[in-house]
């Protein structure tokens, strides 16, 4: 979900509604804005679906200076017009955009809003209605009214609100999921993205939680729930507006596969000092090596970059490392060892199952590091250090050059700790993530063949499956959660020797199949595997490296060190996964029922 914000000179409505569109990648269901200028004369649209639906329903000779915009994605209650935000109370003077769960809801609204007539079925409305319950029954002003509502809710919320009597103000709070304020000349906003409002701005101070801002044209004050003023420094969004248009590409998840190489290469460049030498924090690398044992925690595609990612440190930090996925780990935390040390992967930086488990870890007073593509995010901020993916905006939902990303810095990082710990004698990273970078560009300069290979194997198929082993298993993961996520197809990672214990039973006649082979030590044996869905009548496909090649096989991976055959392995299936969805007329970039940033547990 996403909030936008605006207050200054300018048509709020075209602000708001152009934020709200550079929110759109994210993923959602329904949008609204709420606009004013004078006293008691708002303006509330809303619309299911895209905000092109949205931009046809908003009255143009509508003229405000102020408003409040919002994505949503669907939590409680289904995506309707109805429960669309912003909310507001019955009276109609508060209107308010949240993100977030509010968690007890229930309680809420028995104890305050028995006698209020809900019209939605969303948490939202609970807050919205409980300000105007403390502003009648109470007394209290509108920003009192404000904080005695937040002080009453447990969960996570960002929220945005107007109260129609006194237009020339916005109020913004937040407790877990993010928010922005950012400064203009004669304007200000509110966004939960910066890319929203960079356009106006790239000047933002960070709201923290359980704080207030009061926002009105000219001045942005912040306050805790004491009422004692903060003074925040702004900081300068690096977002360069180029990265975020298409080009000429029909999708942007086409062209994030092939900004690949040039990623790898920037990274490499990224990580060097003067000597050309790879170089990382030491304060990150002197903690790492005092560490006993290293948790990665992460969700979805940033998981399968920590599969991954154990191997790299093990291998050449000889540290022990396990990985998590974070909504499991935050509440079932396994018996935990004297000096661990975390490393949070996430994309965004602000998925919330994440940071779940920050806030715990931090709480007991773990060191942290956060290995994102977002500079100042929540999960950076709080945790101790952070390793940037330099990957630029990522704008697809499915993830593909941050999946990349992840794994290089992971790669990087592993072998600067091997260095200092005297495990590896000589340097051969930046090396081999340059032949990677080679070998990305061979693949992504195959597309005809995968195109192919798409239409053959994927066009009709509801099931399919994709087995290796080791690494391999790692990168069939991901592989069959990219192709999930925007062909709709049910798809498996398979063990691929695992397979034959009791999943084979789902293998039929023309069930796609595709092999990972990439390791010498296990190539055989899952040709093997492969070899007994064929013979159940499964239409078997390989992905295998250069010199471990037979003939037939599909497509051959050019040969890199075995340890990053990940950041290659992985090209051809995201192709794959991009012309199936692409075929099947799905909308690649924006796939159904999925966010970008899920910043609800
Ligand atoms: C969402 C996205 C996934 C992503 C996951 C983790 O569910 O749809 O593509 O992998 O969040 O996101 P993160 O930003 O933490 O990497």
């Amino acid at each position: 979900c996403g909030i936008v914000g605006y207050i200054g000179s300018k048509d709020a409505k075209e602000v708001l509604l152009h934020g709200l569109e550079k929110l759109e990648y994210r993923g959602y269901d329904s949008a609204g804005i709420y606009v004013i200028r004078e006293q008691n004369d708002g303006h509330l649209f809303k619309e299911k679906g895209r905000i092109a639906a949205l931009r046809d329903k908003v009255d143009v000779s509508v003229e405000a200076n102020a408003g409040i915009g919002h994505t949503r994605w669907a939590t409680h209650g289904e995506p309707s017009v109805r429960n669309a935000h912003p909310h507001q109370s019955t009276s109609g003077r508060y209107t308010i955009v949240h993100n977030g769960v509010i968690e007890n809801y229930q309680e809420v609204k028995d104890a305050y809003l028995e006698d209020v007539e809900l019209v939605s079925e969303t948490d939202t409305e609970i807050i919205v209605q409980l300000i105007a319950w403390f502003a009648e029954n109470e007394g209290l002003d509108t920003l009192d009214a404000f904080k005695k509502t937040i002080v009453t809710l447990e969960g996570s919320y960002a929220i945005a609100l107007i109260d129609k009597e006194d237009p020339d103000v916005v109020y913004a709070a937040k407790n877990k999921s993010p928010l922005l304020l950012g400064k203009g000349d004669g304007f200000n906003v509110i966004c939960s993205d910066a890319m929203a409002m960079i356009k106006e701005t790239n000047q933002f101070v960070e709201l923290m939680d359980k704080e207030v801002a009061v926002v009105t044209k000219d001045s942005l004050s912040i306050e805790n729930f004491s009422g004692d003023i903060i003074e925040r420094n702004h900081y300068i969004a690096e977002l360069d507006s180029n990265d975020l248009e298409k080009g000429t590409y029909p999708y942007y998840m086409l062209k994030e596969i092939d900004e690949q190489p040039a990623v790898m290469r920037k990274l490499v460049l990224k990580y060097q000092d003067e000597e050309g030498k790879l170089s990382i924090d030491p304060e990150i690398v002197n903690t790492m090596m005092d560490s006993d044992r290293i948790y990665i925690i992460a969700a979805g595609t940033s998981y399968h970059a920590g599969l991954v990612g154990k191997k790299l440190l093990e291998e050449m930090t000889n540290i022990p490392t396990e990985v998590h996925v974070s909504s499991e780990f935050g509440y079932h935390t396994p018996l935990l060892p004297e000096k661990p040390f975390f490393i949070f992967i996430s994309q965004s930086g602000e998925t919330a199952d994440s940071r779940q488990v920050l806030v715990k870890m931090n709480e007991l007073g773990h060191p942290s590091l956060t290995v994102t593509n977002v500079a100042g995010s929540t999960l950076s901020r709080e945790s101790n250090f952070t390793l940037l993916l330099n990957a630029g905006p990522e704008i697809a939902v499915a993830s593909t050059k941050a999946y990349t990303a992840q794994i290089a810095v992971l790669a990087i990082l592993s072998e600067v700790v091997g260095m200092e710990k005297g495990l590896i004698d000589e340097p051969t990273m930046i090396h081999d993530l340059g032949i990677v970078a080679n070998a990305m560009q061979t693949l992504v300069d195959e597309k005809d063949v995968i195109e192919e290979l798409a239409s053959e194997y994927l066009s009709i198929t509801r099931n399919a499956f994709y087995i290796g082993r080791g690494m391999d298993y790692h990168v069939a993961l991901e592989a069959a959660l990219k192709l999930k996520e925007i062909s709709y197809i049910q798809t498996e990672g398979f063990a691929a020797g695992e397979l034959k214990h009791g999943t084979i039973a789902l293998i039929e006649k023309g069930t796609p199949v595709i092999a990972l082979v990439t390791e010498q030590a296990v190539a055989g044996h899952t040709r093997g595997n492969l070899q007994e869905t064929r013979a159940r009548g499964a239409h078997t496909m390989v992905i295998s490296m250069d010199g471990l090649d037979r003939p037939g096989d599909h497509i051959v991976i050019p040969k890199v060190n075995p340890l990053l055959s990940a950041l290659v392995s992985v090209i051809p299936t995201q192709l794959l996964s991009y012309y199936c969805s692409l075929h099947r007329g799905n909308d690649v970039d924006k796939p159904r029922n999925l966010a970008k940033s899920v910043t609800v547990e």
